[in-house]
């Protein structure tokens, strides 16, 4: 038997409550970083809504330029939910009008925003039978649309996006679609930790398509003090708290285990759960029955809060569905213990939304659930305008006071939008769009010539003729400008050499003519030559004009056939061609990379690739900035992708890629910072500091069980093809992690038909490779052996004193001709086992054996040294000997680990975690 649970959505990406918002009445902490606007309200002082304890609202009037403030009809003003919603803010003019909300760079946020028409023009405007609704946008990208058509007046629609800021400011920006005036009439901001969820970032934010807790709740809605974060979470049970559904609680403390503060979902919210009769065996949470939601377009990504509340032991386990999609079989929630099941980046392609917990046949309870949470993607597709020219274009807006309508949010994103009488090239792929000419002419500017336009570094053409502009030419030191038009204005000279000089070199095409200057000089700059004036200009305008059209039809026909045969798979695979790969690591600028690494100051290393600068993120990580030199790799198709499989592969001894960069400035990845550098390093350091034998056995067993991961666990497998003792970093604990792994096949591929460059690292060769050119796992099982052997010995691969030897063969003419001691690290003296020695040097020589076949796999090498190391099995190698354990194992030991402070650095309990998701997409 099927139930049908349904929760009024209504709305593409969110759904639409028809009740008043009724608070809980909790002592919350103060308010640190909310901003909350009451738009529309007139006065200066803020004020504390009665209605919701702990947040105050201030006046919208500093954060947004145009718009009318307003009042609703005095006929809802009685029943308003709160006092914010009695004002609001209306756009009649402009296409886009965006409110500008100060922020930190990088910053996690939850926005939201509000709208209660009230029938505050008396127009009747959301009952009258006609369309009524417009856009929003987050920053320059597209997020919801806000629908009225047919709704009651006095109903509140609110929309969330949670998104990180791209600079110091996040915008919200209005949209007008020709379908009612644009209005809003509060907006919130909310700061998240940087580590909740993981799956938002700088190309990805998620609008919120429903947040609903169950169990017997009272408030309508649960927000802040409950939620520290102020996110709504909906009570979805006052309607379903009928046969068979019922309602659990507990009054127990629901653990959360340390560590897990990806959803910082309150205590609360566990402590109240909805379950069925026990007659009954499948729940079916239905979430999309509103009438305008797009199945085609949005796709989806649900988050499922679980912990058993029930008494004594339970026995309780059911399987998920999306539709009819099994996304987690088997699952059991933890007694009293918060779990999370989300599939890491995974956005779902269905609109219907319904989401199916099946009892499994050996459960006994049926399925239960405390909270939901899905989200919708929001495609950050669109680049800001180069952050320098927007400072730019605001200097010069304020200078002359402009208050073009239009001039409003970023200049040159989205294109449609751009402000009017400036031109921008978006022509380079992935990066941000930069203006390359201005035109003010004929807008009234009065006053001196302002400098800020010269310092634009891709300004090409400046046109500030027919105004009012007085006194002298500014001594400009002249970057890319081409065209200076100031014909027509009030300036009268000198004109500095500077610009003279250019201009006689023919390499400026400067207008002066109609200025008082120009009663004193006779110079073709004041030449009336509007001939050839304006030929270029219809030149320069044309063209653009031209193409920019032809582009625009070519996008629209595009965009119609598409529409034509618009099935899901195909509009999916749209989708995916018309916008880079999705990638869920963060996506850097060339900008930000250089104030990570406080402009690529300090080196930690350099390798085959590029070079490495240390870096701190905004929140303090440490990280390693790769910097690759190869710039032709732009160009090839294999980056991204091989970025796309890095970023998927997660396992403690594997470094964990962080970010990366690609553009035409850069091309670089972004790493976990290894603090105590690499193992040739340590190896090759002085006498005053070595690994003891002990260390190097675990460092030997770590990096092998990377590589085991990439061979056996990835699908198709990575071959490393690097694997050398300078790509094994140490962490903090001396734990070995991979690095570089994958990245030599993207390097090599994209060469092929330039060169055969040679993987790998002399010394470290497979020699089976020199034969056939052909890398399979057996390559980097040979590499590893060379580098047992220089953990044994202390001695690089290749010996130069006095004759130059091989590590293997040297090892080997050594042993013949005396004792096994004779090949060990003098640093090592007497602590080695001598039983432990012999098989370590034995797995290293059959690493090296000259046939591949002849040489073990990596699983192989792991379990030999496993048993080869000391006896007394330390909590650490437990802990990185169990990656099979199931994930309750796994949690426990994270648990028991972060509280032992056993070897634990931020990044490896973060990949760790990453490694716990159930539902994961590989
Ligand atoms: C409003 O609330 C804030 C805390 O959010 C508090 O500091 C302030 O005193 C309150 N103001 C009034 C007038 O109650
Ligand atoms: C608004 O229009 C609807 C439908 O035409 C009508 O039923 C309703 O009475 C109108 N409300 C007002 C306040 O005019
Ligand atoms: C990005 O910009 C293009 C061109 O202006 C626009 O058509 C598109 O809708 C924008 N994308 C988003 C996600 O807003
Ligand atoms: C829900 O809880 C309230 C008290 O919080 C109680 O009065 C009410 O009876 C409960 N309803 C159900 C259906 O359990
Ligand atoms: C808006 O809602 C109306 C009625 O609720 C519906 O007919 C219309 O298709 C919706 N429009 C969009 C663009 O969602
Ligand atoms: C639920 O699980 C049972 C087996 O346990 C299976 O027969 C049934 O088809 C499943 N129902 C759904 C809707 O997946
Ligand atoms: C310049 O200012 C004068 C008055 O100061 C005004 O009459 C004239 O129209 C202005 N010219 C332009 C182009 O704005």
């Amino acid at each position: 038997m099927v139930l049908c649970f349904s929760c009024s959505a209504n709305g593409r990406l969110t759904w639409i409550l028809a009740l008043l918002l009724m608070m809980t009445r909790v002592h919350g902490q103060p308010t640190s970083g909310f901003i909350s606007l009451d738009c529309g309200y007139r006065n200066n002082t803020p004020y504390n809504d009665s209605s919701i304890e702990g947040i105050q609202y201030q006046s919208d009037a500093g954060f947004v330029e145009g718009g009318l403030t307003h009042q609703i009809s005095s006929v809802f003003m009685a029943d308003a939910a709160s006092e914010s919603e009695t004002t609001l803010r209306s756009f009649p003019d402009g296409s886009r009008n965006c409110y500008t909300l100060p922020s930190t760079p990088g910053k996690k946020f939850l926005v939201r925003a509000m709208f209660t028409y009230g029938d505050y023009d008396g127009l009747n405007r959301s009952m009258d039978g006609s369309l009524f609704l417009f856009g929003l946008h987050i920053g320059v990208n597209f997020w919801d649309t806000v629908n009225l058509t047919n709704w009651d007046p006095s109903i509140i629609v609110w929309k969330e996006v949670l998104t990180v800021a791209p600079g110091d400011s996040v915008s919200v920006c209005l949209v007008n679609f020709g379908s009612g005036t644009p209005f809003v009439s509060s907006l919130e901001l909310r700061p998240l930790l940087d580590a909740m969820y993981p799956f938002v970032n700088t190309s990805v934010s998620v609008g919120q398509f429903g947040r609903f807790r169950f169990g017997n709740v009272t408030d309508f809605i649960t927000r802040y003090p409950v939620d520290p974060y102020d996110r709504f979470w909906a009570a979805s049970s006052f309607p379903y708290n009928t046969y068979p559904w019922t309602n659990v609680d507990t009054s127990k403390q629901v653990e959360i285990l340390p560590g897990d503060d990806y959803f910082n979902v309150p205590m609360a919210i566990f402590q109240k759960a909805t379950t069925l009769d026990t007659n009954y065996s499948i729940m079916s949470l239905d979430m999309a029955k509103g009438q305008n939601l797009d199945p085609e377009s949005v796709r989806l990504l649900p988050i499922f809060h679980f912990a058993e509340i029930s008494d004594n032991n339970p026995n309780r386990s059911f399987d998920i569905y999306n539709a009819n999609d099994l996304l987690h079989r088997g699952f059991s929630p933890s007694r009293l213990q918060a779990n999370s099941l989300y599939d890491s980046g995974q956005f779902l392609y269905n609109g219907d939304a319904i989401y199916t917990l099946n009892k499994t046949r050996s459960s006994i309870l049926p399925p239960l659930i405390n909270a939901l949470e899905v989200y919708s993607l929001v495609w950050m597709e669109n680049f800001t305008t180069e952050p320098e020219d927007v400072s730019y274009m605001k200097e010069v807006k304020k200078n002359y006071n402009l208050a073009r309508t239009n001039w409003n949010g970023d200049p040159c994103s989205p294109r449609e939008y751009s402000w009017e009488g400036l031109t921008c090239d978006y022509s380079k792929r992935n990066q941000n769009p930069r203006i390359v000419a201005v035109d003010l002419s004929t807008s009234g500017l009065k006053g001196g010539l302002v400098i800020t336009f010269m310092n634009m570094a891709s300004l090409e053409n400046l046109d500030l003729s027919h105004n009012n502009l007085t006194g002298p030419i500014p001594d400009y030191q002249i970057k890319s400008l081409k065209v200076l038009d100031l014909s027509y204005n009030q300036l009268d000279g000198p004109i500095p050499n500077s610009i003279l000089q250019r201009s006689q070199a023919g390499l400026l095409d400067l207008r002066l003519e109609g200025n008082p200057v120009c009663s004193k000089v006779k110079d073709t700059y004041c030449s009336n030559n509007k001939k050839k004036t304006t030929s270029t200009m219809a030149i320069a305008v044309i063209v653009p004009v031209v193409l920019v059209s032809l582009l625009v039809v070519m996008c629209i026909l595009w965009k119609l056939c598409w529409k034509g045969k618009s099935g899901d798979s195909e509009n999916y695979a749209m989708y995916e061609e018309e916008t880079p790969l999705h990638i869920d690591i963060r996506r850097f600028t060339y900008a930000e990379l250089k104030h990570i690494t406080n402009d690529f100051h300090s080196i930690v290393g350099k390798g085959g690739f590029g070079t490495v600068y240390h870096g701190t993120m905004e929140n303090g990580d440490e990280v390693a900035v790769k910097v690759l030199m190869e710039t032709s790799i732009v160009e090839s198709t294999d980056f991204l992708p091989e970025v796309q499989t890095l970023s998927k592969v997660h396992h403690k001894n594997l470094v964990t890629l962080q970010g990366y960069c690609q553009n035409k400035k850069c091309l670089a990845l972004v790493y976990d910072f290894m603090h105590r550098g690499n193992l040739q390093q340590l190896l090759r350091e002085g006498d005053d500091y070595s690994l003891n034998w002990e260390q190097r056995l675990h460092i030997a067993l770590d990096s092998a069980q990377g590589l085991e991961y990439l061979h056996e666990s990835c699908t198709p497998s990575i071959v490393h093809r690097d694997v050398k003792t300078a790509n094994i970093l140490l962490d903090k604990n001396l734990v070995g992690i991979i690095a570089d792994f994958g990245l030599s096949r993207a390097f090599n591929d994209a060469h092929t038909h330039i060169s055969t460059v040679a993987a790998g690292t002399l010394g470290y060769l497979d020699p089976e490779y020199h034969a056939t050119f052909q890398l399979t796992i057996k390559t980097d099982v040979y590499s590893f052996g060379i580098v047992l052997l220089e953990i044994i010995t202390g001695k690089p691969p290749i010996l130069m004193d006095p004759h130059t030897y091989h590590l293997p063969n040297w090892v080997r003419q050594k042993i013949a001709k005396g004792s096994i001691q004779d090949i060990v690290d003098k640093r090592l003296l007497d602590q080695n086992d001598p039983s432990s020695l012999q098989g370590v040097v034995d797995l290293a020589m059959k690493c090296v054996e000259s046939a591949a076949i002849d040489r073990p796999s990596m699983t192989e090498v792991v379990s030999r040294l496993k048993v080869l190391l000391p006896t007394t099995l330390s909590e650490k190698q437990y802990a990185s000997a169990s990656s099979t354990k199931s994930m309750n194992d796994e949690m426990r030991r994270q648990f028991h680990l972060l509280i032992s402070g056993e070897g634990n650095d931020e990044s490896s309990s973060s990949s760790r975690m990453t490694e716990l998701i159930p539902l994961s997409g590989r």
